[in-house]
């Protein structure tokens, strides 16, 4: 990766010196740089050649607010799950009316503020959301905009726990009991019907699925236009896979062009909610090894980040490259699992991997940017990490570092 470069034996990141972040703000430590983020959002605006369309930012890749306002300043909406991430997208000054409120279990608060606030779109998953959303709108006599979200019944052909567009997936809205929404949908006084979304996995590496689970969007979104429904904006999703081992996804231009071909002379806007593709190769996580030790059949190199700061190695069982903040000429490489503090045996960042390294160094975890600090937690009572934001040959902290009485402060 062109960003990660060695300079005299230390590796820097756009442009900076990864070492000398790690001792400036302790570890573990983020590091996001801002133009990969502009460069990546870039590529999906510049990909576009359908007239009306929307890039509608997952805010679960990643919510620093420094981040989001990054993205509102390129013009970027918002796709949203929860009213904390809504309330971050509002404090990085984004206009609600550019936010997606996506998620299959939205709480009757959560729906009742996002009214409030003038959220743009709901996307429902079920009948029961869509009656809840109707009583809350005719509570505050509004109307709500709604999408249905199609489960559109695509093998994404992702890791299982990140698939969404199968039947045996929670999401979205089976076909056969699409009609049935439909016929409620005609008594609900207060639901503006304005769309259809699909959104049928996560690091998705062939341009098939998007073709399949468009067909259908496409299919249903006549049938209901035929119904006299407004179906004006289709959200086809995110899940633009990126390479972090030796998958070899689409380029973003490859992936936009074949989306805009389906969408050929339709007048529909096409949104579009890239989480991964825009924040992924933007970020590293930093870590200290703290002790190497080694028995019969390995070596284990122990760093101070753990599962609490990069979930995704436990949980999916992802592959995130890991360098040496310095290159040792004169220590011989060995193949080590880097594994973190926390007492798991499931704790662990990389395995098997070839490092010349030493206790004390630092490491690089890259492509950390997406789903790293968002899935932290505080298990073992452990402090999150400080996140920092390299913009333009400078850095500073865009989060501070937890302290004790950060994670104390909420008990009674
Ligand atoms: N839209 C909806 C409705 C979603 O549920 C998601 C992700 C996205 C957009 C963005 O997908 P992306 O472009 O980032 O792939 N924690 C997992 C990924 C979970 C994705 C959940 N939904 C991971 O670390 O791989």
């Amino acid at each position: 990766m062109s960003n990660l470069v060695y300079q005299n034996d230390e590796l820097s990141f756009a442009g900076i010196a990864l070492g000398q972040l790690a001792k400036t703000y302790g570890t573990p430590l983020y590091v996001y740089a801002s133009h990969m983020i502009v460069a990546n959002f870039n590529a999906f605006k510049n990909a576009f050649t359908h007239p009306h369309y929307k890039i509608a930012y997952a805010v679960k890749a990643n919510s620093n607010i420094a981040i989001l306002k990054i993205l509102n300043a390129l013009g970027a909406a918002f796709d949203i799950v929860s009213a904390g991430e809504l309330d971050r997208v509002i404090k990085a000054g984004g206009d609600p009316k550019n936010v997606i409120f996506s998620g299959i279990g939205k709480r009757e608060d959560e729906i009742a503020n996002a009214l409030q606030l003038g959220v743009g779109c709901f996307d429902v998953e079920s009948i029961a959301e869509l009656q809840r959303i109707n009583s809350l709108a005719q509570a505050q006599s509004m109307i709500a905009n709604v999408a249905l979200r199609i489960n559109p019944d695509v093998d994404a052909k992702t890791h299982p726990h990140i698939s969404t567009g199968l039947l045996q997936n929670k999401f979205g809205i089976a076909l056969n009991s699409l009609y049935a929404f439909v016929d409620e949908l005609k008594t609900l006084t207060h639901i503006n019907l304005i769309g259809l979304a699909a959104h049928i996995g996560s690091q998705i590496t062939s341009i098939e699925p998007y073709q399949q689970s468009i067909k259908t969007l496409l299919t249903v979104a006549t049938t209901l236009k035929a119904q006299g429904h407004r179906i004006e904006k289709i959200n086809v999703g995110g899940g633009y896979g990126v390479q972090y081992a030796d998958e070899n996804p689409p380029s973003i231009a490859t992936f936009i062009a074949a989306i805009c071909a389906a969408f050929i002379d339709l007048p529909y806007e096409i949104i579009i909610e890239p989480g991964r593709a825009i924040i992924a190769d933007a970020g590293v996580l930093l870590t200290r090894v703290e002790y190497l030790k080694q028995n019969e059949q390995k070596n284990f190199a122990i760093v101070d980040a753990g599962m609490t700061d990069l979930l995704r190695p436990t949980l999916y069982d992802a592959w995130q490259n890991i360098l040496p903040a310095t290159h040792h000429a004169n220590i011989s490489a060995k193949q080590y699992d880097v594994v973190g503090p926390v007492c798991e045996s499931a704790d662990f960042l990389g395995r098997n991997r070839r490092l010349a390294i030493k206790q004390a160094d630092y490491l690089v975890i890259t492509h950390a940017g997406a789903y790293g600090y968002a899935m932290s937690s505080n298990y073992n009572a452990r402090l999150r990490p400080a996140e920092v934001l390299i913009e333009e040959q400078t850095y500073k902290l865009i989060r501070r570092r937890e302290t004790l009485k950060d994670l104390n402060a909420l008990d009674i």
